[in-house]
């Protein structure tokens, strides 16, 4: 019955995992690689989203924690830490909770989404919440988990790394090959160090033969990689990818640079026009680090950058339910409250 439930049992074989690796899961991965048809006629793509946000705790980070946590229950550890502008903190208490772990987030105060926020509380972590950015909080959490007998999960933990490839395999094995580009949102850099581990090793496998351009977006006021230099105080209305010193900075720099591919950023109100696009003509919601991707595709195709009806996959990382707060407050919406009648509700409508 348990048969090919989540990403240990589906991708054992190009997993680090022994038969002592007990096999933790919530049904992480095997989420839908949609195509948009709207989207592609729109900018002369053919274009596919990737959507993470469908993973059981809303975001990709589900993939790598399970790897992370049963690793360190193999290992013995019986308490989990990380930094996290929200998402990885949401994921590290889910399968901390599910494999009987303590969990310590540290999360910068004021400056993580809200439905993250709740999920950390929900499943039970120890919530740390520190006057600093992410890059403060990670510098602590590694401090501290290289003396204490914590396992640090942030994706600095390898087996983050092992877990997040699975998306790339699962694109390939949907697709029957590698999309011409990967597009995807760069915070801390792990994903896309991951995504490119994978690609490679499925090249390996001799499952694809091309591999992708890797395209690396980052927001424009947190955007280190682009500027070759650290940020000090990052900002951004996409809190997940507020982030001024990637952990991975070299991972990423490899992918783009073996790949061929870019890395750019996209302002505040391009990724939110994404994010907003993205949704009214397709039907998709995901949170607006998501949309840097979508974002960041469309600046590439009016740069002619990326060439007609090219493959395109968007990696869209989290769930716009996690942050609705960004909608409400940056989009015009007022409601007006009328008489409960059938002649009220229908002149309002056909206003
Ligand atoms: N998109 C979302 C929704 C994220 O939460 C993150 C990272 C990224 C993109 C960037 O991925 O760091 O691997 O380059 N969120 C981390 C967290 C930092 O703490 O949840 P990356």
């Amino acid at each position: 019955q348990r048969d090919h439930v989540g990403i240990i049992d589906r991708y054992r074989k190009y997993l680090p995992v022994t038969e002592k690796t007990p096999v933790v899961t919530l049904h992480e991965g095997n989420t839908p690689l949609i195509y948009a048809g709207n989207l592609s006629k729109q900018l002369g793509l053919n274009l596919y989203f990737k959507y993470e946000g469908l993973n059981p705790t809303g975001s990709f980070k589900d993939r790598g924690m399970v790897m992370a946590v049963a690793k360190a229950v193999e290992e013995g550890n019986t308490t989990i830490m990380c930094a996290s502008t929200g998402n990885t903190s949401a994921s590290a208490a889910a399968y901390a909770a599910r494999a009987g772990l303590n969990c310590i987030v540290l999360i910068p105060s004021g400056k993580i989404a809200m439905g993250k926020l709740a999920q950390a509380i929900i499943y039970g972590a120890k919530i740390v919440s520190i006057d600093g950015n992410f890059d403060q909080a990670l510098s602590i959490a590694r401090e501290i988990t290289a003396k204490e007998p914590i396992t640090l999960v942030n994706s600095v933990n390898p087996y983050r790394i092992e877990g997040q490839k699975t998306s790339a395999f699962e694109i390939c094995d949907t697709l029957g090959k590698a999309p011409h580009i990967l597009a995807i949102p760069v915070g801390n850099a792990g994903n896309i160090t991951s995504y490119w581990k994978g690609f490679k090793e499925y090249r390996e496998a001799e499952k694809i033969e091309q591999l992708p351009r890797m395209f690396g977006f980052q927001a424009a006021g947190s955007a280190p990689l682009v500027h070759g230099n650290v940020v000090e105080n990052p900002e951004t209305v996409a809190t997940a990818i507020r982030i001024g010193n990637p952990a991975s900075k070299e991972g990423a720099l490899r992918a783009i640079k073996e790949s061929n591919g870019q890395v750019d950023s996209v302002t505040d109100e391009e990724i939110l026009r994404a994010q907003q696009l993205l949704a009214s003509s397709e039907g998709i919601f995901c949170e607006p680090a998501s949309a840097a991707s979508l974002a960041g595709v469309i600046k590439k195709r009016k740069a002619e950058q990326i060439e007609e009806e090219a493959t395109v996959v968007c990696v869209l990382t989290g769930n716009g339910l996690k942050d609705p707060d960004i909608v409400l407050n940056s989009l015009e919406f007022t409601s007006q409250t009328i008489p409960a009648t059938y002649d009220a509700v229908l002149s309002l409508i056909k206003k």
